[in-house]
């Protein structure tokens, strides 16, 4: 469905995606590996035209993204793809339900009559009870925060749906019923998923393909299994979280 080729992303004189080619495939779930700095988000961005790139394609059904030039028909591209942010991101002056249908009001025509339904239906998805509607975001805990801001990006019914870290800051039970969520969402909806994690067990478990980036290139591409038994001591290193091996991390500012 997408295809990355010769992606190529700097900041000035800054080289972050250097060469990057990827292929996501409809309907599958792609996990984004790599380590902090190292440009997942700046990708994640690119994807969906935040970020002018610098070079190269990104394909979406054979068509070249970083092209379009009409604010429109970026928009029209936009719109099918749904963005969860890290920290989740809910306003807190609003209900959840208010934050539910927050993407409706203003990229749809859905009628408001149609609202409860809706907020009703998308929090089922996420495994959340409709009264959990008329709560303000503050009395949420840091996993139900996350349901609802999936609840959110639901709402709009993207094609594709790019997670930035959805487990990080939530325990390893929490983590997995996150992970099973994802994987549901795959299965009853039919989204193509794109997540960025630095969670291994997450990504062994939810990922069709696993994407390692490392100074601005796709080190490795392949399954779980291939990256489980994998010979490039670059992805051992990381899959194991050592701090011994080739990858060195940079703590000063360069
Ligand atoms: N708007 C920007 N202007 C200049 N440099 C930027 C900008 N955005 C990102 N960078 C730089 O690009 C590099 C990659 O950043 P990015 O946020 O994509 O990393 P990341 O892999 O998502 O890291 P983390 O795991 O910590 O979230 C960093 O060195 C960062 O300083
Ligand atoms: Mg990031």
């Amino acid at each position: 469905m997408i295809e990355i080729k010769h992606l190529q992303k700097s900041f000035g004189e800054k080289h972050v995606l250097k060469d990057v080619n990827l292929t996501i495939e409809k309907g599958k779930t792609t996990c984004i590996l790599g380590g902090s700095g190292s440009g997942k988000s700046t990708l994640i961005k690119c994807l969906i035209g935040l970020l002018e790139t610098t070079g190269g394609q990104i394909l979406v059904d054979g068509r070249d993204i970083t092209k379009i030039k009409s604010e429109m028909k970026l928009a029209a591209v936009r719109r099918r793809f749904g963005y969860l942010f890290q920290e989740g991101a809910l306003f807190d002056s609003m209900t959840v339900g208010e934050n539910v249908t927050f993407g409706l009001k203003y990229l749809t025509d859905v009628p408001e009559a149609d609202y409860p339904k809706i907020i009703k239906e998308k929090l089922a998805l996420v495994g959340l009870k409709e009264e959990v509607a008329k709560l303000n975001p503050s009395e949420l805990s840091g996993g139900m925060k996350k349901r609802v801001s999936l609840a959110r990006v639901l709402a709009v019914e993207p094609e594709v749906i790019l997670y930035d870290e959805p487990t990080t800051g939530l325990d390893p039970i929490m983590s997995d019923i996150i992970s099973d969520l994802i994987i549901d969402l795959k299965n009853k909806l039919g989204v193509t998923s794109v997540v960025i994690t630095h969670d291994m067990h997450s990504a062994f478990k939810i990922a069709d393909k696993i994407a390692f980036l490392y100074e601005g290139n796709m080190l490795l591409q392949g399954t779980p299994d291939e990256f489980r038994k994998t010979d490039n001591p670059y992805v051992k290193q990381f899959v194991a979280g050592s701090s011994k091996g080739p990858i060195q991390m940079k703590l000063m500012k360069e």
